[in-house]
């Protein structure tokens, strides 16, 4: 049998935590052959509530869970990590300025990334979560030299969800009858979910500007936003389903003739200015994820992206300004 696979989760006893360690020790996260090793972070106020979560854990008896450590510093945690979900984050407070917001999260994403480089196993693969996801995963990045770029990822696999979920109701066909929708550029209100190469059941989506334009654009990136006005707390089992998606894809590919979304670090592809990490089209194979290249991009695209991209470029020159990469 396989020896187990060391997955560390950061925020464990947060909301998506929650979620999520349920999911990934049910054998969702890599396959249902693989066992897993669970590594959780919290800050130190939080550890007792992790406990709580790992007792839980324990409880479902899951044949695939090979153990729990729970930590509260960032060098332990990531020591022989695989696969890092950075889940916990500093949350926008009231009158926070995006500057302050973008410092806070320095604080956090800095150490682990300078953890993920002095501890992590050879093959690691992150994903940030917490947000701002795209300038958190730059930061952690930028941070770990010796650690292949390409082993950041940024989360935007829950808009390309909510992209597919919002193109199925309107078209009245399954998810599985739709491919190569994309999320472009931030994960945030400037994200641009693109149908311009997308098909249904194998030919060219049609639905008409207006209704791109005034309804489902604007419905997937606020979809957070209304989440949290029905729910009164945001997103966290679609954010858990989304994380286990993005990991999934990664290890095990994406299905020919089809592309999901992820923030990769940008090559330059598309115009995109390179070094950041932007959502991109991207397909998986042998535990790599690749932008989508040669795709015609329409005026309408064009204009979105660059516009997604420019609020990229203005969090990294802030986070380069704070010295924070
Ligand atoms: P939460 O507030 O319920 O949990 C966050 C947890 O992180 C807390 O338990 C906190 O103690 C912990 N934490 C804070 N700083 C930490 C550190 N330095 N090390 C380890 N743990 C730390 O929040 P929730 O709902 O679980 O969301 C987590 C993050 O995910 C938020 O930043 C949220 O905005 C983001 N998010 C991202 C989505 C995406 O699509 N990329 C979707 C939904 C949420």
């Amino acid at each position: 049998t396989q020896a187990p696979v060391n997955v560390t989760v950061t925020g464990a006893a947060g909301q998506i935590g929650y979620a999520l360690l349920f999911r990934i020790a049910s054998g969702q996260l890599l396959g249902q052959d693989v066992p897993v090793k669970l590594r959780l972070l919290e800050i130190p106020q939080a550890v007792k509530a992790a406990e709580g979560t790992a007792m839980e854990l324990d409880d479902g008896a899951f044949p695939l869970l090979a153990g729990i450590d729970i930590f509260d510093d960032p060098k332990q945690a990531f020591e022989g990590t695989n696969i890092a979900l950075l889940v916990g984050a500093r949350p926008r407070s009231k009158g926070m300025e995006r500057g302050d917001l973008l410092e806070a999260n320095g604080g956090i994403f800095k150490p682990q990334g300078e953890a993920i480089n002095a501890g992590a196993a050879d093959d690691i693969k992150v994903l940030v979560v917490g947000n701002p996801a795209n300038t958190n995963a730059l930061i952690a990045q930028s941070h770990a030299p010796d650690v292949p770029a390409d082993r950041f990822t940024a989360m935007t696999r829950l808009d390309h969800n909510r992209a597919l979920a919002q193109l199925s109701k309107k078209l009245g066909v399954p998810v599985t009858d739709l491919k190569k929708l994309a999320i472009w550029g931030n994960h945030s209100a400037t994200q641009y979910p693109s149908v311009q190469h997308a098909e249904v059941g194998g030919k060219a989506v049609e639905v008409d500007q207006a209704w791109l334009e005034n309804d489902f654009i604007p419905t997937v990136a606020k979809r957070g936003a209304a989440i949290i006005e029905a729910r009164g707390l945001s997103s966290a089992a679609s954010a858990a389903s989304a994380a286990i998606d993005h990991v999934y894809t990664w290890v095990n590919g994406t299905p020919a003739g089809d592309w999901t979304s992820a923030g990769v670090v940008s090559d330059g592809s598309y115009g995109v200015a390179e070094g950041i990490i932007s959502s991109f089209p991207v397909t998986a194979k042998d535990g790599k994820y690749e932008i989508v290249q040669g795709l015609e991009i329409d005026d309408f695209s064009r204009a979105r992206i660059d516009a997604s991209v420019a609020e990229l470029v203005e969090e990294r020159d802030t986070v380069k300004k704070l010295g924070l990469i």
